[in-house]
């Protein structure tokens, strides 16, 4: 589903590598997400082409429950940063809810290469004001 990113899921080094970067960026936050008590997945503000962007991830057996969006909300809580940014593939339906749920606006359209489906696709950009 996912499209941009990935260069953690090459190894258990590099997934160690990325969440060390992350963690130790004082510009961004980057939450665990816990569902009854267990880590489900992860949300992040970083910077994305040097603007403040989201994004998330949660295990697939835990899909369709709300828990991406509960997840983003609390984020959004939590920093005061805005306009805050989310790049999301354009047949990425499910993510584009997420963003929509909590309140982000299309904003624009781009094309990127795509690392995990291997070519260029288009994307849509997303603002929240
Ligand atoms: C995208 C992702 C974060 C969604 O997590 P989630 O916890 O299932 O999301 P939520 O349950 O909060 O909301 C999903 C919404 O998308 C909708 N949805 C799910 N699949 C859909 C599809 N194929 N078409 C349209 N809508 C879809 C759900 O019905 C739900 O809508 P609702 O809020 O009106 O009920 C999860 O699938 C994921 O981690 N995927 C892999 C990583 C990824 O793609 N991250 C985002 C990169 S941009």
């Amino acid at each position: 589903m996912a499209a941009f990113g990935g260069e953690e899921s090459d190894s258990l080094g590099a997934f160690k590598l990325r969440w060390e970067r992350r963690l130790s960026d004082r510009t961004g936050l980057a939450r665990a997400v816990l569902w009854n008590g267990q880590i489900v997945g992860s949300v992040i503000q970083f910077e994305l082409f040097q603007k403040p962007a989201v994004a998330y991830w949660i295990g697939r057996e835990f899909w369709g429950r709300g828990i991406a969006t509960r997840a983003l909300t609390a984020l959004l809580r939590e920093t005061p940063v805005r306009p805050l940014y989310a790049r999301v593939a354009k047949d990425h339906l499910a993510s584009q809810k997420v963003l929509e749920n909590c309140g982000f606006k299309v904003s624009g359209e781009d094309r990127g290469f795509a690392r995990f489906r291997g070519e260029e696709i288009e994307e849509l950009i997303y603002q929240l004001r």
